[in-house]
């Protein structure tokens, strides 16, 4: 599998900054992940380079996926994404403590390292430590013929195509869009029904437009990043799916801001970090229409109830929030995809009212390529 990147990718394109045109470019960039994959006759997605056979996949007994930053919380989702799906217990840890703790390497289980670039050492060294070990490991990786993809036994491209801005916009969306079909085509080997699997793929077909659509509420996010400048710290929550959706929002707004983030499960809020609100400190929190929707009210009213400034990010208005972006109800498993957006304007919004420099933070690189 190969994909050309044109010079043209390189170009601004009339954006002030590649964040700026990254962003912008994901209804495409979504497009291009899903292209050529998607079977209607049997409700799946054919993955060219996974190099794994239905009988394998059906021995798999475990997931295990590795990634740093960004990757590792595209990883999170992931995990859920085939734990709904393909009913296999699944899980995402940064590749820098995996291989630092003699991981028990199982032969059932299967290994996916996921990386932007192909190139992070971390990622690099726990797939050779794998590999030593004789795991089967798999890549979700944007750059092609990179160190990682080539270290892996197969794997998904995930055809972001190239990201120049230090922090990922585009490729994490695309590397969880990569693993929603990984997972639709895990449960379709497994007990995934026809119906569910027809639901997801039509799910799938709509995040472009859909795309287009979140990306159209620019303007007002503007408003609200100028609102939220000045905080000096702001809490990110969500519940299982929205989790690692606060997770990402909280290490972009850090990444580009430089204001302190922290993120956490609206339900661990009463555990600890609930000591934190007042009005200081505000709260963006993840609100999809699901079943944990009457939940993740709850957690509103307990911070409105501590004079706490609520951002909620959800499928319709939340009176105890006092602003909602709204964005477009999408099928619950794939509805992080569409959450995660308005969130890395947000994070852009707020950086320019700052004047950071947004394509190139202090202290960060591209790829890590050193331990
Ligand atoms: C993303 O915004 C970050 N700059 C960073 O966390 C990044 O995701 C991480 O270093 C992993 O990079 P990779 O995906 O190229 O392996």
């Amino acid at each position: 599998e190969t994909v050309e990147w044109e010079a043209a990718s390189y170009d601004m394109g009339g954006h002030d900054t590649y964040m700026h045109k990254e962003i912008s470019e994901q209804p495409d960039a979504v497009d291009r992940v899903l292209r050529g994959r998607i079977d209607d006759r049997f409700s799946t997605v054919h993955l060219g380079g996974l190099n794994l056979d239905a009988r394998e996949a059906r021995g798999i007994r475990r997931v295990k996926i590795l990634g740093c930053g960004t990757s590792y919380h595209a990883g999170l989702i992931g995990a859920g994404l085939i734990e709904s799906l393909a009913r296999i217990p699944a899980d995402s840890e940064p590749a820098s403590e995996f291989r630092y703790r003699n991981p028990v390497v199982d032969p059932d289980t299967l290994y996916i390292a996921v990386s932007q670039s192909g190139e992070t050492y971390d990622v690099l060294a726990a797939v050779q430590e794998l590999k030593r070990k004789g795991a089967r490991v798999l890549g979700v990786v944007n750059v092609v013929g990179s160190a990682i993809a080539r270290e892996t036994d197969g794997g998904v491209y995930v055809h972001a195509g190239p990201e120049v801005c230090v922090v990922s916009t585009k490729c994490f969306t695309n590397t969880v869009v990569a693993f929603a079909l990984l997972a639709l085509h895990l449960g379709r080997i497994r007990d995934l029904s026809v119906a569910d699997g027809k639901r997801i793929i039509e799910g799938l077909r709509r995040l472009p437009s859909q795309i287009s659509e979140v990306l159209e509420s620019e303007d007002e996010i503007k408003k609200l990043a100028a609102e939220y400048a000045d905080a000096k710290s702001m809490m990110f929550i969500g519940r299982v799916r929205g989790y690692p959706v606060a997770l990402e929002a909280s290490l972009k707004l850090k990444e580009i801001s430089y204001i302190h983030a922290e993120a956490y499960p609206a339900s661990e809020l009463k555990h600890g970090p609930l000591a934190l609100i007042e009005p200081a400190l505000p709260t963006v929190a993840i609100v999809p229409d699901d079943e944990l929707l009457e939940k993740n009210r709850a957690a509103l009213e307990e911070i409105k109830a501590r004079s706490g400034r609520i951002l909620a990010v959800a499928h319709q208005e939340q009176e105890k929030a006092d602003h909602t972006i709204l964005v477009p109800k999408n099928e619950d498993e794939l509805d992080p995809i569409l959450m995660g957006i308005p969130l890395q304007l947000l994070a852009y919004h707020t950086a320019l009212a700052l004047g950071r420099d947004i394509d190139k933070p202090r202290n960060l690189a591209k790829s890590v390529t050193v331990e």
